[in-house]
């Protein structure tokens, strides 16, 4: 039998929960898809780093590199200073295996409530690949006469060719791909102020996308009219490129007009190494141990993991339960909300992969 090798960190917080969850359902659609997935957990996070000092020691990342895929749940303690974390575990590992998309549906499921007025399910899908291992994130900078009234903080935004390069490939191989009628890629940047960064991913977007991809729509958004249409045409876009802070913010835009942090899923990629799926709502700390959190954000996150591995049918399945949750069941997607608990829900999600089970 197929068995495929997975990393689980489920971390800190609510990341325990939601993982429980993602597992149940994986293991489930595994069975019925007749596959395996032989799973290892590590106790990474913030429990571990209070303990022992470590964050993420050498030899645990070594390690991770041996396998399929990481399902990760949640990273953030509230013990521990904002940053040891985040940088330590969460980027450090994003940066040392390289997974250099992170790539982010928006998508709105039946029943969903959304914040936006008037809009449906068809009118919110898209997808955001945000480059995932350089700009802002790569920590350049310094501080110049700390602490006194002269100070200055130089954070630097550093985007190579290379980089770059293979971020829009990927954006524009996944464009095409898509099963989408507008086959749009929009780059989404600032090229009116940052007029180096931009400049470059300008140049890159137009040249590459002349030559290799002439079958791939090109248009382009600064950053704020993004917003601005995301919330007021979301259905103009198909798939948004952009770099790794612009990705950041508008993906959290994102996961609001699709109804909020219980069902924004993420996968951190490096198509030719190891990717990361997660979902992307942090640890929760004041709903930790409820029982109450929403966990389909990491089952999505699973369907992601399991579409990575090409189990393409297994991933079907999930969304399509998935949906038959958000439509039939759940009252509302928010913690403590959804008239059931977050046990329930990864057990409705089991049950609705059976699509006799999803006419009720
Ligand atoms: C995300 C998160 C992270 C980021 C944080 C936790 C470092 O907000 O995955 O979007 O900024 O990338
Ligand atoms: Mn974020």
């Amino acid at each position: 039998m197929k068995t495929y090798k997975i990393a689980v960190i489920p971390g800190d917080g609510t990341g325990g929960e939601v993982v429980r969850e993602g597992n149940k359902v994986l293991t489930a659609v595994a069975e019925k898809y007749g596959f395996k997935l032989d799973r290892h957990e590590y106790d990474l996070g913030g429990e571990r780093y209070l303990k022992t000092g470590e964050v993420l020691p050498d030899s645990v990342l070594e390690e991770l590199r041996g396998y399929q895929a990481i399902y990760l749940g949640a990273v953030g303690h509230p013990d521990v200073k904002p940053g040891i974390l985040e940088k330590g575990l969460l980027l450090k590992l994003r940066f040392s295996l390289e997974q250099y998309i992170n790539l982010r549906p928006v998508k709105l499921f039946p029943g969903v409530d959304c914040p936006l007025k008037n809009k449906k399910p068809e009118d919110i899908d898209f997808v955001v690949v945000r480059e995932n291992n350089e700009g802002l994130y790569v920590g350049e900078g310094e501080f110049i006469n700390k602490g006194t009234p002269q100070e200055v903080a130089v954070q630097v935004s550093r985007n190579t060719r290379h980089g770059v390069e293979r971020c829009l490939r990927y954006a524009f191989e996944y464009t095409r791909k898509r099963n989408s009628k507008k086959k749009t890629l929009t780059l989404c940047g600032k090229t009116n102020v940052l007029t180096y960064a931009f400049d470059l991913w300008e140049r890159v977007f137009h040249e590459i996308g002349a030559k290799d991809y002439p079958d791939v729509k090109r248009d382009y958004a600064h950053v704020d009219a993004t917003c601005m249409w995301m919330v007021k045409n979301p259905d103009w876009f198909d798939v948004i490129v952009t770099d790794n802070m612009f990705g950041d913010i508008i993906t959290d835009l994102g996961a609001m007009i699709q109804g909020g942090m219980g069902i924004a899923a993420g996968g951190n990629l490096n198509p030719q190494g190891v990717s990361m799926f997660e979902p992307i709502g942090g640890s929760a700390p004041k709903y930790t141990g409820k029982n109450v959190i929403n966990p389909l954000a990491a089952i999505c996150a699973g369907q992601m993991l399991l579409e990575h591995l090409g189990e393409t049918k297994a991933a079907a399945e999930i969304e399509e339960s998935v949906k038959w949750v958000t439509a039939k069941k759940l009252k509302s997607l928010a913690a403590g909300k959804m008239g059931y608990s977050t046990t329930e829900v990864g057990d409705l999600v089991v049950k609705g992969l059976d699509p006799k089970a999803r006419i009720a």
